[in-house]
């Protein structure tokens, strides 16, 4: 059995190649069963953690939004404590993980970093919370300007070398981390993040600083993991590539040292 494995029709390889941003969703209801078990995967990854994770479904009125996002009746909002970074790379790859789980049950989703009703914040946050950011998700709809979003977006045909800093030859096993990392979700598609393969030690940094590079890192973390199956990195910037050590579990990955 493989970690980290949410089971269903698509499996979590196939799940993290056929993720993309949606923008577009219909105003389908989602059904009871599969908001029931993505409610457990929220309580079962918030465990212990200074995280929250709010999940609104089947909402009558959609979400306010700005851009391209359309009919948000279901979203799921991040808090972590006030100007904490841990907190924002801990959502990261909370949100990262149960996008997956969405993507395998064959609903779009996209996280949503502020083209969000601008009151949400002060109708939602604790005093001494953040809101990292939305992850809106449901039914994916025909999208119309679909060209268009691609071109905006389309990031998959740069090199692997891009995304992965070695003194040897990639070996086969990892490619598919690296694979993973380069259509892991990134705020404005800036993908900051890079992986270090060195003396034969897998590690994951920061490579451009900017205001939702902790979120990147968890999510690009969350991917990487999930691709691997094999093992979880420590939290934070520069973080250490560990495998387990007997039979894992099906829990998150995260803060597994
Ligand atoms: C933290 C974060 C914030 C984002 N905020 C928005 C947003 O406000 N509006 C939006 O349309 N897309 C947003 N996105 C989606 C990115 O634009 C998208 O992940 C990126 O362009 C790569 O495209 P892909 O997800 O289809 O692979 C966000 C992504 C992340 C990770």
């Amino acid at each position: 059995m493989r970690y980290n494995e949410f089971g269903d029709n698509m499996n979590l390889h196939e799940a993290i190649g056929q993720r993309h941003s949606c923008r577009h969703f219909l105003m389908d209801e989602i059904s009871q069963t599969v908001l029931s078990e993505l409610q457990v995967k929220i309580e079962t990854a918030c465990q212990n953690k200074s995280i929250r994770v709010e999940l609104r479904a089947n909402e009558k009125k959609p979400l306010i939004t700005y851009g391209f996002l359309n009919n948000v009746r279901n979203y799921l909002i991040f808090f972590g404590r006030k100007k904490n970074i841990e907190d924002k790379e801990i959502c990261g790859h909370i949100g990262e993980d149960l996008v997956l789980f969405l993507t395998m049950k064959n609903l779009g989703s996209c996280f949503v970093g502020g083209s969000y009703d601008v009151f949400l914040k002060s109708k939602t946050a604790g005093k001494d919370e953040d809101l990292a950011f939305v992850i809106a998700f449901g039914a994916e709809a025909n999208q119309k300007n679909k060209g268009l979003l691609q071109q905006m977006t389309f990031h998959k045909s740069k090199p692997l070398t891009d995304f992965i800093d070695s003194d040897m030859e990639i070996p086969k096993w990892l490619e598919i981390g690296v694979e993973a990392l380069m259509t892991a979700p990134s705020a404005m598609n800036r993908q900051p993040i890079k992986l270090k393969y060195s003396n034969e030690k897998l590690s994951i940094y920061i490579k451009n600083k900017g205001i939702f590079d902790w979120i990147d890192l968890g999510i690009a973390k969350a991917n990487v993991e999930a691709a691997l199956g094999d093992g979880y990195f420590e939290l934070g910037d520069s973080a250490i590539y560990h495998k387990y050590q007997g039979v894992p579990t099906q829990e998150s990955n995260l803060g597994k040292q």
